[in-house]
């Protein structure tokens, strides 16, 4: 049978997590996603009446399709950690089962298992302030919603992950260089992200035989990029600067990590693979 996918960070079609579903449903596989849950609505109504048709294209021409969209919100571990506000917030009323235990739990009900895992998600609330002028708050949010975001989700839907599957999740430069702008505690999320990769690379490898690599993207213009307000300097400074110059295109982060996921990568794990047409091997611009 087909290899089956669960995709978290998916609310349009702009983002990593988009392409990567795409390359992975031309690869055959079966295609779970989840949605945080306040864009939820928005995201279901859009792919109802059909405004993501002309990208759900595959090569062959014919249309990704989604099996199905859960509601998650991966900041939240189980019911228990839920505050009252959020519980009773009108966007997250109408949904149920979104904490990261209640997904993996609603996903092994509906399919049993799932052999591939996607973490295309985070979130800084402060991502535009300095690091010196982020708040605790703030910085434990970035690292809450971007790194043990992933932590939560691995651990969760590991027991029903087949032996030989994957995971693979997105990270940026920004962690080892200094990225002006790329601020709020995001820099430490992604350095922790990284870090994090290897440590449940042995661990997920040794108690399970799941692969987890992180792929370290070149800039894209998605719907959170732009939230931090610098990303078309970024591209520029790519197009000027980089071994490639040419635009970064999502498809080519979702080819990397069809790839990644695949049994061609099956002796790769513990990884950050760049996908960001060199420029990472850069010493100075020119
Ligand atoms: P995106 O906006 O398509 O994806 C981010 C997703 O995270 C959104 O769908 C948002 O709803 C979701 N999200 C935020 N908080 C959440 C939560 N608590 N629970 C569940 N979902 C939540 O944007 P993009 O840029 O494609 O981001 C995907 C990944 O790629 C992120 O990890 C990002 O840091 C990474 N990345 C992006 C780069 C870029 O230039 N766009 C460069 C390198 C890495």
């Amino acid at each position: 049978r087909g290899k089956r996918a669960f995709i978290a960070g998916v609310a349009d079609d702009n983002g990593y997590g988009w392409a990567i579903a795409k390359s992975l449903a031309a690869a055959g596989a079966e295609i779970l996603i989840g949605t945080w849950v306040p864009a939820l609505n928005i995201f279901e109504s859009s792919l109802r009446r059909g405004k993501f048709d002309e990208s759900r294209k595959l090569p062959d021409g014919s249309l990704m399709e989604i099996t199905k969209v859960y509601p998650l919100d991966a900041v939240f571990d189980s019911l228990d950690d839920v505050p009252e506000d959020v519980k009773t917030n009108k966007r997250y009323a109408g949904s149920s089962n979104w904490t990261v235990q209640e997904v993996a739990e609603s996903v092994k009900q509906d399919f049993g298992s799932i052999d591939i895992l996607v973490h295309s998600l985070a979130n800084g609330p402060e991502v535009t302030k300095p690091l010196l002028e982020t708040s605790r708050k703030g910085y434990l949010a970035a690292i809450s919603a971007s790194s043990y975001s992933f932590v939560s989700l691995l651990k969760h839907f590991l027991p029903i992950m087949n032996p030989g599957g994957a995971s693979i999740s997105l990270t940026y430069i920004a962690s080892e260089r200094i990225i002006p702008g790329y601020g709020g505690g995001m820099s430490s999320a992604k350095a922790s992200l990284e870090s994090d990769t290897r440590v449940l690379a042995f661990e997920a490898g040794r108690k399970h035989k799941i692969r987890v690599n992180t792929i370290s993207a070149g800039p894209l213009g998605s719907r959170a990029a732009k939230a931090i307000g610098f990303i078309d300097m970024m591209i520029n400074y790519s197009l000027a600067n980089a071994p490639l110059q040419k635009e970064l295109h999502a498809e080519e982060v979702g080819n990397a990590a069809a790839f990644l996921v695949s049994p061609l990568a099956s002796a790769i794990t513990g990884a950050v693979v760049y996908v960001d047409n060199g420029l990472n091997a850069m010493g100075v611009g020119v």
